[in-house]
């Protein structure tokens, strides 16, 4: 089940894996109420213009933002590069934004050949999100001849879960205005920021030239994403999406679906009416603080459906954590854990237990053993219990072992050498025993003098 994808069945997020998948929120599927649109659809040219379902659904989401205009797109990389290029009229200019944006990280360096922009990456000295602040420090406004100046900003809301508050954009929009550069928003979870009551999407939409939303983020539809501005904007980004090839013909197909998962997931209006993707903020608040009571850190505060878990500070790799999902039956990629509305109450069983099963340490039996064990007479035995604690439960995770035997150890100053045994727990698929030798650092020197 979970840790293979299904087969793909409309509208069962158990049958497709989706519910027990916490990679993203791009993995859910879409609902048979999709299905059932796309039957309703119109079936005309949208190049030609002559689509009614697109058209009434692209003026409905310009409606529901309080914009002029709105053009639909097959992506979010297509809004967001469709619109940041409209935004830029004539060369050199630069481009600012979050140093770990989307547009930087994953568009495949379409900043750089569909607008020839330098891009400004810049680490939000607050840690979450971008600020005026940032800005003001790092925005080129010169007009010397070696500069690049700055000609947009590009913000993403939610930044990686958390909400850029409209205070803020307020400042960064009358501060950009002023200066005349013009702002980005990729709004591609901006459903969540209303969800989480921080403003509707006209608010949110106020505060710039060009909004990016996304229906298959968030909302579940399989394609689709809108942007929107101005009359005069959307016209450029008509043009513009035509000469990438993103002219597509019987768009009402993808309308009608990507309309029917506003409705299903978020409601005709500007604010959320639905309460759907609510839960999914409770369920990831929830899974913050299983993290957390189980003794983990979090990376970021969970304000909406993200929850970022520390995973240095709890001394495992990525790889180890999402083969340790698969064997939990659940599907996670790393650090960030994704909530969305086809997650099932299954699979945060599942998540929490693997969040206990890591985290919860295995002291006793490391103690037991030191104990027992010949120690050198200057060493501490409690440090070595502590040394030989982080190796064993370190090994453990990488094992999922609930057993483990320390045959032998010397101790030096600066490393603890052991050899060991053990044998898979009951939760492991492979049941077999394993041994080798194992070296681990004493991290703590400063450990010595408080514990003899
Ligand atoms: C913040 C953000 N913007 C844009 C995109 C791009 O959307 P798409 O996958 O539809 O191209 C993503 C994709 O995950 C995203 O997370």
């Amino acid at each position: 089940m979970a840790s293979k994808k299904g087969n793909g069945h409309w509208g069962n997020p158990i049958q497709t894996g989706s519910a027990f998948d916490f990679r993203s929120d791009v993995i859910t599927t879409p609902s048979l109420g999709m299905l059932e649109a796309i039957q309703q659809a119109t079936l005309n040219d949208d190049v030609y213009g002559e689509d009614q379902t697109t058209r009434s659904f692209e003026n409905q989401i310009a409606a529901m933002c309080g914009k002029e205009a709105a053009v639909l797109v097959v992506s979010g990389t297509m809004a967001n590069q469709l619109s940041i290029r409209a935004l830029l009229h004539q060369p050199p200019y630069s481009i600012l934004a979050d140093s770990q944006a989307h547009i930087i990280h994953f568009e495949a360096g379409g900043l750089a050949h569909l607008s020839g922009a330098m891009v400004q990456a810049i680490r939000p000295m607050n840690g979450l999100y971008i600020t005026l602040a940032d800005i003001e420090k790092h925005a080129i406004l010169s007009d010397q001849p070696e500069r690049c100046p700055t000609k947009t900003i590009s913000i993403e809301n939610t930044a990686h879960g958390n909400i850029i508050p409209l205070n803020e954009l307020h400042k960064i929009k009358y501060w950009a205005a002023k200066h005349g550069i013009g702002v980005h928003i990729d709004g591609a979870r901006l459903w969540h920021a209303v969800v989480a009551g921080a403003g509707t999407l006209e608010q949110f939409a106020s505060y710039c030239d060009a909004l990016t939303l996304s229906f298959n983020k968030a909302l579940g539809a399989p394609m689709g994403a809108m942007v929107v501005g101005s009359q005069d904007l959307i016209k450029r980004v008509r043009r513009l999406r035509q000469s990438i090839g993103g002219g597509v013909r019987q768009t009402g197909i993808m309308a009608a679906m990507a309309r029917q998962a506003v409705l299903d997931n978020f409601g005709a209006k500007q604010v959320d009416s639905r309460g759907e993707l609510e839960k999914t903020h409770d369920m990831a608040k929830m899974l913050g603080r299983a993290w957390t009571d189980a003794g983990g850190r979090l990376l970021r505060p969970v304000e909406t459906n993200m929850v970022w878990l520390d995973m240095k500070s709890a001394g495992i790799s990525i790889e180890a954590f999402n083969e340790m999902g698969k064997r939990h039956g659940i599907l996670v990629n790393g650090k960030r854990i994704m909530v969305h509305h086809q997650i099932c109450e299954a699979a945060n069983q599942k998540l929490t237990r693997m969040f206990d099963e890591l985290l919860t340490p295995i002291q006793a039996t490391v103690s037991g053993i030191v104990l027992n064990s010949a120690l050198s007479k200057n060493k501490s035995a409690i440090v070595i219990a502590s040394t030989l604690g982080s190796l064993v439960r370190r090994k453990r995770r990488l094992f999922n072992a609930r057993e483990f035997k320390i045959s032998f150890f010397r101790a030096t100053d600066k490393a603890c050498e052991i050899s060991y045994t053990g044998c898979a727990n009951k939760t492991g698929a492979s049941g077999r025993a394993y041994q080798g030798t194992g070296r681990a650092r004493v991290m703590d020197m400063r450990c010595w003098g408080r514990v003899k």
